[in-house]
This record gives structure tokens, C-alpha cells and sequence, in this order.
């Protein structure tokens, strides 16, 4: 798919997301956070769900866990305009509490479509609800700092930045994906179209 192409698919979910009613997170946000990034990116990363200063810039990770995310990235020597990155649920819970069920399955379609615009060849599930919402893994604890092959595509699973618990792990995490990606520098190819 051409550039243009996915940006204006991505648009159009924006848009669909912006109006969405589907849950009773609709009623709580200042703005739905669709998702942003490099309509091109071959990776794509994906967390659980906006917090405050995401649902007031309507922005994924432009709060403290996103400027952790920003150091996360230089780990593995990415910058945000190597991805694309969204949330499992689009709305922010109030205070921050982890989405409900019905309110993932609220959002499954938007997500879903997302990943079938980008295609990424890597996805990163930054903590347990995203990992669950797209791998079915219930525990990180086994599961995190590793390359998945799954349906033709890679999946690497990390704690949240949010965890300030886990900051260690997360760190060396990522520094897991930096040897991963060396070994596959097509991962972070970005497909000419
Ligand atoms: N945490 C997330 O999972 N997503 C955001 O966008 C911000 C914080």
C-alpha cells in the first residue's frame, strides 16, 4: 500500500475513533488517541491505553512514560520516527485504571485494521494488556525481552514503561531488542512504496 494510501486509512479510523460511542470510556475522554506515527514504519508498538496528558493532546506516549519510551527506543537505536505506535483501547480509563474487557473488545476493530494498513514485520507489545490483547499471553514473566514468530510476522514483548517497578527489566528488554534487530536489519526496513 502507497504512502498516501495508508495515511489516509489511517485517518479515516482517526476519524471513526473520534466519534466512537462503542463504550462508556466515551464518555470520560477530552479526546479519543488514535494512534501516531510513520505511516511507512515496519514496527509498530503498541501500548494499553492513553493516560491524562495523552487525553488531553490526543497523542499516544507524550506523558512521562512516553519520554521513557523515547529513552527505550535509543536502547534499541530507534527514534519514534522508525514507528508506529497506538493503544490497545483508545480512550483513557478513568484514572488510569487498566481497560475492562468489553472496552478492549470495543476497540479490537481498530486496532486490527491499523496492523492490516501498516503491516509492521515487528510489533512490540509494551506490558500485559497489550501482550494478552495480542499474543493471548496472560504472564510476561516468561514471555518478555524475546523475538516471537508468529503468522509470518515478529512480536517482541517488554514491560510497560509505566512500570517504574520493572525499570531495570524493561531497559534490558529493550537492549534485548537491540541485538535482535542487528541480527534482523530487515525488521527495520522500511519498504519503498
Ligand atoms: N501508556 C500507554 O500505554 N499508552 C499511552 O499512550 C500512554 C501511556
Amino acid at each position: 500500500m502507497k504512502q498516501a494510501e495508508r495515511t489516509a486509512g489511517l485517518t479515516k479510523i482517526a476519524r471513526t475513533v473520534a466519534s466512537c460511542t462503542g463504550c462508556t470510556l466515551s464518555n470520560c475522554r477530552t479526546s479519543t488517541v488514535a494512534g501516531d506515527g510513520n505511516p511507512l514504519a515496519s514496527i509498530m508498538i503498541i501500548g494499553e491505553a492513553p493516560g491524562r496528558q495523552e487525553d488531553e493532546s490526543g497523542l499516544p506516549f507524550v506523558g512521562m512514560a512516553g519520554k521513557y519510551l523515547d529513552k527505550l527506543l535509543a536502547i534499541a537505536g530507534l527514534t519514534r520516527a522508525d514507528v508506529f505506535i497506538t493503544n490497545v483501547v483508545k480512550c483513557r480509563p478513568p484514572d488510569n485504571r487498566k481497560p475492562e474487557r468489553e472496552e478492549m473488545a470495543a476497540c479490537a476493530d481498530f486496532l486490527k485494521q491499523q496492523i492490516a494498513i501498516i503491516q509492521p514485520k515487528l510489533i512490540i507489545c509494551l506490558g500485559g494488556t497489550s501482550a494478552n490483547a495480542v499474543l493471548g499471553i496472560k504472564q510476561l514473566v516468561n514471555e518478555h525481552g524475546k523475538l516471537i514468530q508468529r503468522d509470518g510476522r515478529y512480536y517482541f514483548v517488554a514491560y510497560h514503561p509505566a512500570a517504574r517497578f520493572h525499570r531495570k527489566m524493561i531497559a534490558e528488554d529493550f537492549e534485548k531488542l537491540s541485538l535482535e534487530l542487528a541480527k534482523l536489519p530487515e525488521l527495520r526496513r522500511m519498504d519503498i512504496v
